[in-house]
């Protein structure tokens, strides 16, 4: 097996531990450290970013130490495990402005006159891990998995991150058993640096 260097980005905004991504994303850990891959990893609950506003801040202001640490991160990783609770249908505002703030121009693509931007992060995949309270059926159904595709195409395909894996978790706030499958399974893709 390929041993990978994978960035683990954890986006629940809540620090508590007890919170199921956490455990996903500590599972997530475990496999991958079996598996012989390097790892980083980032907890946006104990980032805290603050979320832009203003576009001059986006394209001139110098980030905060800790988004630049995460920028190096993004650079070294290979492969990029994102993993968040599903909020009001969307990611939680906390991860939203962690990407607001990491993916600057410069840093994730270039503007280019008269043309489509460059991205500046090819040569990179990504595995996003998205829990919540309905059925992941339902959520594929009838809402399209909105957000999955705003992730994957506004966002992480728009600066060159593809191909992108998706594991859509599903009524985690019932049966313990679907709970454990999952623990089970995100592990095995840390092992395989999936
Ligand atoms: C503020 C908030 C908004 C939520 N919005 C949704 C939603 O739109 N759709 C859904 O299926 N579940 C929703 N949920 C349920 C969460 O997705 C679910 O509790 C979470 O994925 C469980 O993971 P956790 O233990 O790590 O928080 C919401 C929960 C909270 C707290």
């Amino acid at each position: 097996m390929t041993q990978r260097r994978i960035l683990i980005i954890d986006g629940h905004p809540d620090p508590d531990r007890g919170r199921f991504v956490h455990a996903l994303a500590d599972r997530y850990v475990d496999g991958a450290a079996v598996g012989g891959h390097e790892m980083r990893r980032i907890d946006i609950a104990a980032m805290n970013p603050s979320p832009l506003t203003s576009r001059t801040d986006w394209e001139e202001r110098e980030p905060s130490a800790a988004i630049r640490s995460a920028q190096e991160a993004i650079g070294w990783a290979e492969h990029i495990v994102i993993l968040y609770p599903l909020w009001l249908g969307d990611m939680p505002a906390l991860l939203k402005a962690f990407f607001e703030q990491v993916l600057r121009p410069g840093f994730a693509f270039r503007y280019r006159e008269g043309g489509l931007p460059e991205k500046k992060l090819k040569g990179r995949t990504a595995h996003i891990v998205v829990t919540m309270g309905m059925p992941a059926l339902f959520y594929r159904i009838f809402y399209g998995a909105h957000s999955l595709k705003s992730l994957e195409r506004n966002i992480l395909k728009f600066v060159g991150i593809t191909p992108v894996r998706r594991s859509i978790v599903g009524n985690v706030e019932g049966d313990g058993d679907i709970r454990d499958y999952w623990l089970d399974a995100i592990a095995s893709c840390g092992r395989k640096g999936r």
